[in-house]
């Protein structure tokens, strides 16, 4: 009997409307779009304004985006989780009211956080139920609204964010196309330099710590930095050296989309050309689980059936890790 593999075989995007420039910022906190752009890469970024719509009207947004593009009903999907560290609530899965909204009424769902490699573990998580031949096919959404998360009156983190989400459905592929390989990693000691500290089980959030705006996410920049730029590298190598590949068997690095000097770091560890590298986050910024999937839609029309993909990713946690995978379709746009 061959052997299964999880390929991709459809994409969808959402981002929101409004767009947070840099020189809109330089009216909010003391920063100047020349920081910003040589220090990130950044330009904008996109904003969830509309009160009383949660990372769930991303995800629904780009699930019927991909539901649309494929042609396919939404009954036949089995599984739906949603990857996103800004659920809409908590208690009450994002991924459940999202497979209701989009009509995926016989599957099962849930969500899943890893910070920002929710969606490169999703990707595992997905690649897992399809190997193992319990289901044909798993739909994976990226989505976060961080700007939920974010003080726009901190000038370290309210640069990076954006909110977005992305869709892709894993199907199984006995043609040796799919997921190839992972590896995947943690470090606990990793949360004190990114969390957004209050509001969970440990410190549940008091009028004190509201007052103090103990709800937003706290990032001491420079650590989570070296990490990533050393992590993502690390992961990427690995990959390359375990399946005996060499940058001239890459044709595209997908990478998390953090910072272009983290991204850069990672490609030139693996000497890969620039044009390989996929990048969006002069548009979008860092959209934590969405960057993965936004990328893929963005580049889709140049991805080609058989192309060899690097998806690497790091977060807080930390959590990182990176996944090779084939092409498994020429895009019709
Ligand atoms: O996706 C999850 C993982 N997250 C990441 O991967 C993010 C990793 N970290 C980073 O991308 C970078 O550390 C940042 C973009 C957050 C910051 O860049 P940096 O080069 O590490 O800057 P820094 O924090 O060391 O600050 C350098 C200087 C400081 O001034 P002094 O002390 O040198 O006078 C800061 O006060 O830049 C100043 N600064 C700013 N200036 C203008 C910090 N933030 C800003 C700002 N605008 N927004």
């Amino acid at each position: 009997m061959r052997k299964i593999s999880a390929a991709i075989t459809a994409v969808g995007a959402y981002v929101p409307e409004y767009v947070l420039t840099n020189q809109i910022l330089e009216t909010m906190v003391d920063t100047n779009d020349e920081w910003i752009t040589s220090r990130t890469g950044i330009k904008e970024r996109r904003i969830l304004k509309e009160e009383g719509k949660g990372t769930s009207f991303l995800a629904i947004k780009a699930a019927q985006n991909l539901i649309s593009k494929k042609g396919i009903n939404p009954k036949d999907i089995e599984v739906v989780i949603v990857a996103t560290a800004t659920p809409d609530m908590k208690a009450a899965s994002t991924a459940a009211f999202t497979a209701s909204e989009i009509g995926a009424t016989n599957a099962f769902s849930f969500d899943m956080d890893a910070a920002c490699s929710s969606f490169l573990y999703g990707m595992s998580v997905a690649a897992a139920y399809i190997e193992s031949k319990k289901y044909k096919n798993v739909l994976l959404i990226g989505a976060d609204k961080m700007s939920s998360l974010i003080n726009y009156k901190d000038r370290a983190t309210c640069i990076i964010f954006g909110d977005g989400a992305g869709a892709v459905l894993f199907e199984a592929n006995e043609n040796g196309l799919g997921i190839q390989d992972e590896y995947l990693r943690s470090d606990g000691t990793g949360r004190a330099f990114l969390q957004a500290t209050y509001g969970g089980s440990s410190h549940p959030l008091t009028h004190e710590t509201l007052d103090q705006g103990g709800q937003y996410a706290f990032q001491e920049g420079k650590t989570v930095f070296k990490n990533a730029v050393f992590n993502m590298a690390d992961a990427t190598v690995k990959i390359l050296e375990r399946n005996n590949l060499t940058k001239a068997n890459i044709d595209w690095l997908a990478a998390h989309q953090a910072n272009k000097r983290i991204i850069d770091a990672t490609a030139q560890r693996i000497e890969l050309e620039e044009e390989k590298v996929m990048m969006n986050i002069h548009k979008y910024g860092n959209t934590t689980s969405a960057t993965l999937p936004l990328l893929l839609n963005d580049y889709e029309s140049q991805i080609k059936k058989g192309d060899n993909i690097l998806f690497a990713a790091f977060g807080g946690g930390f959590n990182w890790g990176a996944i090779y995978l084939k092409w498994a379709y020429n895009s019709k746009n």
